[in-house]
């Protein structure tokens, strides 16, 4: 939890509601141990304060570095610890722990707890970082859309599995090194990158990246999982990216500055400033060419980094895109970096689609009366599928000219299939139900009784198995199944390929950071309506419903919507505090273990990768880039 020296009464009043918000949820949540759930806000509500639309609109404007040295120093040094947790949730409390005894197929032996879901321990996530000069004084257009693409920044490196932070002059400022900088009359963009690196050198190396460095590769691609170890013997940048990417340990990083800022030219850089702006025009920038040479390595490892700098983007899309690159590059227009972040986003999404030529399995166990489960899957893939909106529609990202746009008329391929596929050359998206929603939508039965259960509803687990059926045999047990799915969910040893929704939570809202990038939220229309869509950016059309699987009779329409009040019934039924309804949902779990089991699970996965996010975005808040500084974030390019 943040310490508070800063003066309460100083802060923004949004902020004073926002950190009363979390702070409520955190002490219960951490203190007070498991709350009623009725007493705590739930998850939607601390996010709904977090992006409350009901506040007044004040100025998100970043402080400026003295304002933050004279409050708490926002530092970027220390993970934050993780415990064995709990989140709020409108049926009943998820709660988790984290353990390596995670594949044993029953939690309960674990955690000697019913409730409690054992998930594997949390991946480390090593630092990214990226340097953002708050002080420069900037319209506020401007800085909402540099925090847009910082914020693209981010999301890509989360997605990834890294921890990205933004780093300004207080890390700068806080260098040792820094005094001897401070007294060279540096011209702003030689200052600039020195500053960068003071401020890397300050939080202990790792990896510094410029915010227009992105990563569009497979998860397991030898450059990623490489800089993902967190080990990064020798000081080094990657070949052809100039200044964008470098790694070091901080050993190495505060020998190079100390070598650097002793270095002959900068003694005097009013009489040597032409020699040092040439200096910084050269490969590597000016930081690496003030060192000898083999002081920084340079990585040939093929390219998962794609760089949208001036320079890149006039070389890979000049040409008859000329017009659009140069506004895109304009670096004091606005409008012109909403254009490039939309182009980021896009070749992010083209990205995903090409690492799945087999397309995306919308799997739907017994799909006889499970159609109501599955509207909000089908919707997360026709929006995957969807071309995205770009500005430069057929064109590929820079670290990879020879992808394959997408073509509207052939999108990324849809299937629905009753069973997991076993292969990892498609997306696979899936619903998890609660054995009670299960069991009233399979027997079309509007409420269940402990009797119904006793004498009609015969199979047990039924879910489970028919999701598995096809990559188990007849006489796998449970167990094995059950293993085999949390496996699949929790995607330890292996990229991750499915995303896991629970057929009672209403809403998603953290797909973007999930997959790094927003889903298309917006789609061409049959009447073409341009009006609310800017000149420059390609609409394509949203892709149908997924075909219906040929071995299952389509349900008509009145049946789909008798299904759909049953949904809504076993929801509340599921909220009920109500003590015969809570004994037959109690019920249906101990008669349907292992199905119980897969949706504990991934509920708690899918809760405590939200907390995850949500604790460090509560750190980053105070930084560019962070979703409370960008204005519709979380969501698409428009308001
Ligand atoms: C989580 O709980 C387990 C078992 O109760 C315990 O051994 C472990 O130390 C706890 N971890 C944390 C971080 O509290
Ligand atoms: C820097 O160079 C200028 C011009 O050559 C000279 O006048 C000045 O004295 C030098 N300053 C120092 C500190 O050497
Ligand atoms: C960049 O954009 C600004 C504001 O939109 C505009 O005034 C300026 O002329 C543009 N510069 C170039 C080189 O196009
Ligand atoms: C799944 O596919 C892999 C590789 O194609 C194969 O080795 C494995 O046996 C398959 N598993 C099942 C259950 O079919
Ligand atoms: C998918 O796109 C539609 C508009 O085309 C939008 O209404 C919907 O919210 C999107 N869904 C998701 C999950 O992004």
């Amino acid at each position: 939890m943040p310490p508070t020296p800063l003066s309460w009464s100083t802060l923004p009043r949004r902020f004073q509601i926002l950190l009363g918000g979390v702070v409520l949820f955190l002490i219960t949540i951490f203190a007070l141990g498991p709350p009623s759930p009725s007493s705590v806000p739930t998850l939607d509500q601390v996010k709904d304060a977090a992006k409350n639309p009901h506040l007044p609109k004040v100025d998100v404007s970043l402080p400026t570095v003295e304002e933050v040295l004279n409050l708490a120093k926002p530092s970027h040094k220390g993970p934050a610890k993780q415990a064995n947790s709990t989140a709020a949730s409108e049926y009943r409390l998820i709660k988790w722990m984290s353990d390596f005894k995670w594949r044993n197929p029953y939690s309960s032996k674990t955690t000697l707890d019913e409730n409690s879901a054992v998930l594997p321990p949390l991946l480390d996530r090593p630092p990214i970082y990226t340097f953002y000069d708050t002080r420069v004084k900037k319209e506020k257009d401007l800085k909402d859309a540099e925090n847009r693409l910082i914020l693209a920044w981010r999301r890509a490196w989360w997605a990834q599995g890294f921890k990205p932070q933004v780093l300004s002059r207080v890390e700068a400022l806080a260098n040792p090194h820094h005094e001897l900088v401070q007294r060279m009359h540096l011209a702003p963009d030689v200052e600039h990158e020195i500053m960068r690196w003071l401020a890397w050198g300050n939080v202990g190396g790792g990896i510094l990246t410029d915010w227009m460095a992105i990563p569009m590769a497979e998860h397991d691609n030898a450059m990623l999982s490489f800089l993902r170890r967190g080990e990064y013997p020798d000081l080094s940048r990657i070949a052809s990216l100039n200044n964008a990417v470098f790694y070091g340990a901080e050993a190495a990083v505060q020998d190079a500055l100390k070598k650097a800022t002793t270095h002959a030219l900068l003694a005097n850089s009013t009489a040597n400033s032409d020699k040092i702006a040439e200096l910084a025009k050269k490969e590597g920038g000016l930081m690496v060419n003030l060192l000898p040479q083999e002081d920084v390595k340079v990585d040939k490892t093929k390219n998962a980094i794609a760089y949208y700098s001036k320079y890149t983007m006039a070389k890979k899309y000049g040409g008859k895109a000329r017009a659009i690159v140069e506004k895109m590059t304009n670096t004091t227009s606005p409008e012109g970096m909403e254009l490039l972040a939309n182009l980021i986003n896009a070749h992010l999404q083209l990205t995903f689609q090409e690492l799945y030529p087999e397309g995306i399995s919308i799997v739907q166990p017994l799909p006889e009366h499970t159609t109501a489960l599955m509207h909000e899957a089908i919707n997360i893939a026709r929006n995957l599928t969807q071309c995205p909106a770009s500005p430069m529609p057929k064109s590929c990202p820079p670290n990879r000219q020879n992808c394959k746009p997408c073509d509207p008329a052939h999108t990324m391929k849809m299937q629905l299939h009753s069973a997991l596929q076993n292969s990892s050359k498609q997306y696979t998206i899936g619903t998890v139900p609660h054995p009670y929603t299960l069991t009233s939508l399979h027997y079309a039965q509007d409420s269940i009784t402990p009797q119904f259960l006793r004498t009609e509803a015969q199979d047990r687990n039924m879910w489970l198995a028919a999701l598995t059926s096809q990559i188990a045999t007849k006489d796998h047990s449970e167990q094995y199944r059950l293993v085999d799915f949390k496996e699949l969910v929790a995607a330890r040893d292996r990229p991750s390929t499915s995303l896991w929704l629970t057929a009672e939570r209403v809403e998603q809202t953290d797909l973007d950071w999930i997959f790094g990038f927003f889903l298309p939220q917006i789609a061409k229309s049959k009447s073409d309506d341009k009006s609310s869509t800017p000149a420059d950016l390609v609409l394509s059309p949203r892709p149908g419903e997924p075909l219906p699987n040929p071995d299952v009779k389509v349900p008509d329409e009145s049946k789909v919507e008798t299904e759909e009040e049953r949904l809504k019934k076993a929801r509340d039924v599921l909220k009920s505090k109500d003590k015969n309804q809570i004994k037959v949902v109690e019920a249906t779990e101990l008669w349907n273990m292992a199905d119980t089991e897969a949706w504990k699970f991934s509920r708690a996965f899918a809760a405590r990768r939200r907390i995850e996010r949500l604790l460090w975005e509560e750190a980053e808040k105070k930084f560019a880039g962070s979703e409370k500084s960008v204005k519709g974030a979380g969501g698409s390019w428009h308001d």
